[in-house]
């Protein structure tokens, strides 16, 4: 125990797929760390509309961030350096004995790099992923941030791996499961009484739910076209549903592509879902089309056929155990992939033990406990420096 008596744990969020995970580790510092932990959630503003951000703070039961930075919408560099700018004074402020951040959003390497510089031990968790394309900003985040992380709390054996290639000391590197299934885990059952589908006009185990958001996909006007035409043909064979994020509106408009879903009848195109409709749309979905890394993990604990829209994955598990594979991004990879997918979800309904064995089983420690390892590990650590 420190001088001061606790711990005072600054956790950083700042995008989408951070609350989730930042959700099951608030919640572990209440079981696991009270008394010992003294949270502080600082909220740097990443995203920032309520159907990025407030409506995930209600729904998983977020406490009021203690900080808010408001940094907002930018270039890669201009929101990483508002964050730094304004995360300095936080520490300066917080005094905080370690940060925490999570994911491969700019968020996640902006406040590493404030704290590792101003010797507050960083601790990444979901440390160690690569997809070893350096043309995402997600892959720079991640390979900086773990160059300066202190302790690496990893989801898959890969990723343990990568970091023991990158010579991580391997005495601060713990395999310890995924927070995001922690809180997926703890919520599908409230996800079930969302009335999303009657919203959409869906029923269960009929359609597919697609996501498109990642710059290299949607910024890129020839991949866009490509991938507009084979979420056109998917429609042909079933409706799908696509939450558009932000960027895919906009990167729509800019291609020319507004009135793309006036020509599809059977594609329906919402605005970003809440944490538990999407939930409940992905679990009840025949397939699912995305380019999110979350959404691979969350197929594969669903048991829902995923076809990622990408040549690559950080999340290699999701593909040797898991439901996902990979479909590339042009138009003829991902039709022939879904069609794979469509027959394995098609078998898996019908009990078709192979295609069971193949899409059933779970990465080891995908038990709903990461968190719950992640604090005592964290506090011990801490405990032992001071
Ligand atoms: C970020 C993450 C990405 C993650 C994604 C989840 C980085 C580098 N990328 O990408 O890894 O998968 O979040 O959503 O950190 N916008 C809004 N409202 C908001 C937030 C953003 O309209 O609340 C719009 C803005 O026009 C903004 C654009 O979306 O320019 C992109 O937002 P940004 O935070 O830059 O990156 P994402 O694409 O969301």
């Amino acid at each position: 125990m420190t001088s001061r008596g606790r711990l005072r744990i600054a956790t950083v969020v700042g995008a989408r797929p951070n609350f989730p995970k930042v959700a099951s580790l608030m919640e572990a510092y209440r079981s696991e760390g009270d008394g010992v932990v003294d949270p502080v959630l600082v909220h740097t503003g990443q995203h920032y509309d309520d159907a990025m951000s407030g409506n995930f703070f209600r729904e998983l039961g977020l406490p009021r961030p203690d900080v808010n930075l408001n940094v907002g919408s930018g270039s890669q560099a201009v929101q990483t350096a508002r964050i730094m700018t304004g995360f300095e004074q936080v520490v300066l402020d917080q005094d905080p004995h370690a940060v925490v951040v999570v994911g491969d959003v700019n968020s996640t390497v902006a406040c590493a790099l404030v704290s590792a510089k101003m010797g507050v031990p960083v601790v990444h968790v979901e440390a160690g992923l690569r997809s070893g394309d350096r043309s995402m900003p997600e892959e720079i985040n991640r390979i900086v941030t773990d160059a300066v992380a202190d302790l690496m709390f990893c989801t898959e054996p890969a990723a343990v791996r990568n970091l023991a290639r990158e010579r991580a000391d391997p005495d601060n590197v713990f395999l310890v499961g995924n927070v995001m299934v922690d809180t997926l885990l703890r919520f599908r059952e409230r996800a079930r009484s969302s009335h999303i589908l009657e919203e959409i006009g869906v029923t269960a185990g009929s359609y597919a739910v697609a996501t498109i958001h990642r710059p290299s996909n949607v910024d890129d006007g020839a991949v866009l076209v490509g991938l507009a035409e084979a979420i056109t043909q998917v429609q042909s064979a079933i409706p799908v549903v696509l939450p558009a994020h932000p960027r895919l509106r906009s990167a729509l408009a800019e291609a020319g592509l507004e009135a793309w879903s006036n020509h599809a009848p059977n594609l329906t195109m919402t605005g970003p879902l809440s944490y538990l409709d999407f939930v409940k749309l992905l679990e009840n979905a025949r397939v699912a089309l995305t380019d999110s890394g979350g959404v691979q993990e969350e197929t594969t604990v669903l048991g829902v056929p995923c076809v990622t829209l990408r040549n690559n994955t950080e999340r290699p598990i999701t593909i040797e155990v898991g439901t996902n594979r990979l479909g590339g991004v042009e138009t003829e990879g991902i039709a022939t992939a879904f069609r794979v997918a469509l027959q394995d979800g098609a078998s898996r309904a019908e009990g078709d033990c192979e295609s069971q064995a193949r899409g059933g089983s779970l990465p080891p420690l995908w038990d709903g406990k990461a968190a719950e390892r992640i604090v005592p590990i964290l506090i011990e650590w801490l405990q032992k420096r001071a």
